[in-house]
């Protein structure tokens, strides 16, 4: 809901973990920076990924392929023809909007008006209402919903025909049916490329245009062969790749969801043409699983199968996440066939194909490849670990459940006060401790409020040094979800974090 998503937001800049890019001259628009602890986590994020998919498969490798890419590369993929989008814009508001997006809010917009209906008619009966009957029978609601199924059906037939002038015609029909932004005064509906472009080479005339990188993929298929002939590769192998990738999204929003500068963690798995569906269904399932090994309910996960395919996939489905606005996709797996590296062998001349020593054939490779956002991935972890929580003595706390293994400090350590030799223990526990993970010293503060802080850090132990460490070498280690706290010796401490962190 709007107001835990308020929350996330301001609870991301307040503990370091996100600001908006260029504050200081009022932000740029969709484009966010990783602070202090938002870069931890997102690097935890991204190396737990890189672990399960490159160093736990014997048969997937890595690649860190450049941004900048020879222009044909996009022409070859299809971006330069099909990577656009459908704008209108309103002349009375100056507001600019995608299409699609804008008939969704439409259909979302029926949808609240049959639930008004229903909430209505349940106050109206009370006991006697049954809901599904009255979803089912009452003639504005049936209406409504109709109209919702409707008119995101002919959205997809005119999209995909390319039928702008439909596209606008609808628009106009729903502005009337359920006015969304109150005025019918729309211009015609334009598609826009939203690869950002650059240039190689200063001067004007010689200078070549380039694109910044629209998905980290095509780093991959270009170098497909490359990597198969070096790394002596079998089918079926991936390539695995992160790094950022850039739209000119025209309606950026939702914080880092949506943005014009991102992170993608692809893999791109080549396989014999045919078996191109079992792998699918393998990746889906591998992927989910991944996901669910990070403790997040399953609830929280479900596959949306696409009908309506891009340009290059014979079949498509979303991992969809219950981020604070609603389910919306988190990750995508696609069957890709051989689209890409055919027309890449088509616009460089090379030949891109494997020879196959158990059916001594060559042949062009079909693809699967699993494609996740790595800041969706982050407001998927850091909005379901934010957690307001009520204690047994009345008070609360809010705080930050990630997962171990993410979490961007591991252990605070803090002297109970600040003399009597301790602060000099609690300094030489994190000399040891920080070759193996992050660390953080805190002394400020009564033990209670640093205990607080660091809930509301995500960190998932804190160390106290006390009088009695003088003594025994013992000291107390605090458990962040239980608040549990135990006696320990110094020596323990790593044995209890490490096993806590492992994958
Ligand atoms: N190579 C396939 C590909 O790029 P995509 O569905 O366009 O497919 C894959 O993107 C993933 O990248 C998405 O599931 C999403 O997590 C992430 N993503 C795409 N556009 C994004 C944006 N503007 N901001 C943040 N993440 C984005």
């Amino acid at each position: 809901n709007e107001d835990q998503f308020k929350k996330v937001i301001s609870h991301a800049k307040e503990y370091g973990y996100i600001f908006g890019s260029s504050e200081i001259y009022d932000g740029l628009s969709a484009v966010y920076d990783y602070a202090q602890n938002g870069v931890e986590l997102k690097k935890n994020i991204r190396e737990y990924w890189w672990r399960s998919m490159v160093h736990m498969h014997q048969n997937i490798v890595g690649i860190d392929a450049a941004i900048l890419m020879h222009p044909t590369t996009w022409k070859a993929s299809g971006h330069v023809d099909a990577f656009n989008d459908p704008l209108i814009d309103n002349k009375d508001s100056k507001k600019r909007y995608r299409a699609d997006v804008l008939i969704e809010d439409y259909a979302e917009k029926l949808n609240v008006k049959a639930q008004k209906e229903i909430t209505k008619a349940s106050k109206r009966f009370g006991d006697a209402f049954n809901e599904q009957e009255f979803i089912t029978t009452n003639p504005r609601v049936v209406g409504y919903l109709n109209k919702k199924t409707e008119v995101l059906e002919r959205m997809a037939r005119s999209l995909e025909a390319e039928d702008l002038d439909d596209v606008k015609l609808l628009i106009e029909e729903l502005e009337i049916a359920c006015p969304l932004s109150g005025s019918r005064n729309w211009t015609e509906v334009k598609q826009f490329n939203l690869m950002f472009g650059t240039k190689l080479g200063a001067s004007a005339d010689t200078a070549t245009d380039l694109y910044l990188r629209p998905e980290t993929a095509q780093g991959i298929f270009v170098n497909f062969l490359n990597v198969q002939k070096t790394g002596r590769m079998k089918i079926p192998f991936g390539i695995a790749q992160t790094g950022k990738a850039f739209r000119n999204e025209i309606v950026a929003r939702q914080f880092i969801f949506r943005m014009r500068e991102f992170e993608q963690m692809e893999m791109q798995f080549f396989v014999r043409p045919g078996e191109e569906m079992k792998w699918y269904e393998y990746w889906k399932e591998t992927r989910l699983n991944w996901h669910l090994s990070l403790g997040m309910s399953k609830e929280n996960y479900r596959f949306h199968d696409h009908e309506k395919l891009a340009h290059y996939a014979n079949a498509a489905a979303d991992i969809e996440f219950n981020f604070p606005f609603g389910f919306k996709e988190l990750e995508g797996i696609h069957s890709r066939t051989d689209f890409d590296l055919k027309a890449h062998e088509k616009h460089s001349g090379k030949k891109l194909q494997f020879f196959d020593p158990e059916l001594k054939e060559n042949y062009t490779p079909y693809v699967v490849e699993t494609s996740i956002g790595l800041d969706r991935m982050f407001l998927a972890i850091f909005s379901t670990a934010l957690q307001d929580e009520e204690l047994e003595d009345g008070s609360s706390r809010t705080v930050l459940k990630l997962p171990a293994v993410l979490a961007p400090v591991k252990v605070a350590v803090f002297p109970l006060v600040k003399k009597d030799g301790l602060p000099e223990i609690a300094n030489s526990i994190i000399e040891d401790l920080q070759w193996n993970y992050n660390v953080f010293y805190d002394e400020k503060d009564a033990v209670g409020k640093r205990y607080r802080r660091q809930d509301a850090n995500g960190t998932p132990f804190c160390i106290t040094v006390d009088h009695q460490t003088i003594e025994d070498n013992t000291v107390t280690i605090r458990h962040r979800d239980t608040m549990e706290q135990q006696r320990i010796k110094i020596s323990e401490i790593d044995g209890i974090v490490s096993k806590a962190i492992s994958m």
